[in-house]
């Protein structure tokens, strides 16, 4: 009354006494198929790691299909070998810039807080950043405006004024997008986003865009607040969105972002002229005289855009740094937190607001580790958006490149430029179904490589004044990298450990 063995009862569900042999006929009619594909993949391999490696007419190795750890599987989505090397290479040629952003901030904290509680040529304490992990700093932009005198770029004040609500936020963005001649927002977006937080219920209330892969259904949840920060997520999201659009004729393993990068860039693309401050006195939100031009305006609002734009590059690269080290085994578990504290002082230059061990995790505190959410995305987004708005402000004739100290690329608006809209169409509408070079070739005039130069010369100015103001006051410039000891060995932690145990474990015999 039983079955014989596990085998069986799974076997009994199929109804039949003969399932074992009905699935064993199946595979012999799919053989021929296979072994087509398997030869194919086995030539293959063969070119690629050489006839010592892969014979010509047995198995294939099997770790040969396989990734080798799990960021081998992130990095795969770019679609090159060398992805290791060209983010590392991208972050030397930003460094330059953020290491005189860097000298500026710690020489005014320094001027705030006190030369016992910030050194001069050290890490920066990371709490004094105005963000839970000093990845954005423009919350406390106001210690760093260079001219003072000048009016606030803050919209905040204006949009209560006007008694703004979610929804005109959301219009205001939208309309941004069909002035381009982008697709509006479909109705039922409209009838199904949630864009103010609910008052009869908890949700999460961290902003997303969704795409319901129907081609009709997209929407966005977002508690939308009264803010120039939230302003600016609005249109993050609708990028989203309107990639989704773009692409929603593409078959299905098309229907995704030519790499991720691409994905979290298009609605910061459009960012990058919503918040100049001529465009901002163009839909009414800051006065007439904050749009006249004004060379000290304009290090103000380059100051505030570094303080987001350029200040999270380091952080944005070393979180996968750290993170390819620990899924190949060179960070190891016992240094995870010393190893984290490393690359945080040396690459970004910031340092814990106490002494830290082992016994702490602090790379857990950053959601996307827990979440194992892969990071580098949002690095290669921050150096593809100035390549992207760099094509489209020269299309929208908003930016010339034979003379930028008339159209400068941090002054460009491309609002109601139809070429500009139908040139980010043409890349948009590709989803994911040419390899990503292809895809940004087709807006960037054949230049099919990440490339830094678009940010370097969009914060050319400021760069500038950045350059005289710490050469001016003396600022320490050899680095950021004087890695000061904040960390208690965790060698000896752990060797204590392991020589304990047996002790232990022999009083108890
Ligand atoms: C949106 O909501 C309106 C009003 O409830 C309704 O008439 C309309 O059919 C809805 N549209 C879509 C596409 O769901
Ligand atoms: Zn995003």
């Amino acid at each position: 009354m039983d079955f014989s063995d596990m085998g069986a009862m799974w076997r009994y569900v199929y109804e039949t006494d003969t399932f074992e042999e009905e699935v064993a006929e199946l595979w012999e009619t799919v053989r021929p198929l296979y072994e087509q594909l398997h030869a194919y993949v086995r030539r293959k391999l063969r070119e690629k790691y050489g006839v010592d490696k892969v014979s010509a007419d047995g198995p294939i190795p099997a770790h040969l299909l396989d990734f080798s750890d799990m960021g081998a599987m992130w990095r795969y989505v770019y679609e090159t070998d060398t992805f290791e090397e060209e983010v590392a290479e991208l972050w030397e040629t930003v460094r330059p810039l953020y290491e005189q952003l860097h000298a500026y901030v710690r020489r005014k904290l320094r001027e705030k807080y006190g030369v016992d509680k910030v050194s001069a040529d050290g890490p920066i304490p990371a709490h004094l950043l105005g963000d839970m992990w000093a990845q954005d700093w423009s919350n406390v932009k106001d210690l760093f405006l260079p001219c003072k005198n000048k009016p606030s770029l803050d919209i905040a004040p204006a949009l209560r004024k006007q008694n703004y609500t979610a929804e005109r936020m959301f219009r205001v963005s939208e309309e941004f997008f069909t002035s381009m001649g982008l697709s509006p927002m479909p109705e039922k977006f409209w009838n199904l986003s949630i864009i103010e937080k609910p008052k009869d219920r908890a949700i999460i209330c961290h902003a997303s865009a969704w795409d319901f892969c129907d081609s009709k259904d997209f929407r966005i949840k977002q508690c939308t607040d009264m803010t120039m920060e939230d302003f600016v997520t609005v249109h993050h999201e609708m990028g989203h969105v309107e990639y989704y659009i773009q692409y929603k004729d593409q078959h299905i393993a098309f229907r995704d972002g030519a790499n991720p990068g691409f994905h979290e860039a298009v609605g910061d693309v459009i960012s990058l002229s919503v918040v100049t401050p001529k465009h901002m006195v163009k839909i009414g939100l800051l006065p007439e005289s904050a749009g006249k031009k004004d060379s000290e305006v304009d290090l103000n609002y380059l100051m505030s855009q570094a303080l987001s734009k350029v200040a999270f590059l380091p952080f944005g690269y070393l979180i996968d740094v750290w993170r390819w080290n620990v899924f190949r085994g060179k960070i190891s578990s016992s240094h995870y937190n010393c190893e984290w504290w490393k690359l945080r002082s040396e690459v970004q230059g910031v340092q814990p607001p106490n002494i830290r061990s082992e016994e702490d995790f602090d790379p857990g505190a950053k959601y996307h580790i827990p979440a194992n959410v892969p990071y580098m995305s949002y690095f290669v987004s921050f150096i593809i958006q100035f390549q992207f708005h760099r094509a489209l402000c020269t299309a929208a004739g908003e930016y010339d490149p034979k003379n930028p100290l008339a159209k400068p690329l941090h002054d460009c608006d491309i609002y109601r430029s139809k070429k500009a809209g139908n040139l980010f169409k043409e890349m948009l509408r590709l989803g994911s179904s040419k390899p990503w070079p292809d895809v940004m070739a087709v807006i960037t005039e054949g230049n099919r490589r990440m490339d830094a130069s678009a940010l370097r010369e969009y914060f050319q100015p400021l760069e500038n004044w950045l350059r005289k103001d710490n050469k001016k006051h003396g600022a320490a410039m050899e680095g950021i990298a004087r890695h000061k000891n904040l960390m208690r060995e965790p060698r000896d932690e752990v060797e204590k450990e392991t020589a304990r145990a047996p002790s232990s474990s022999s009083h108890s015999q």
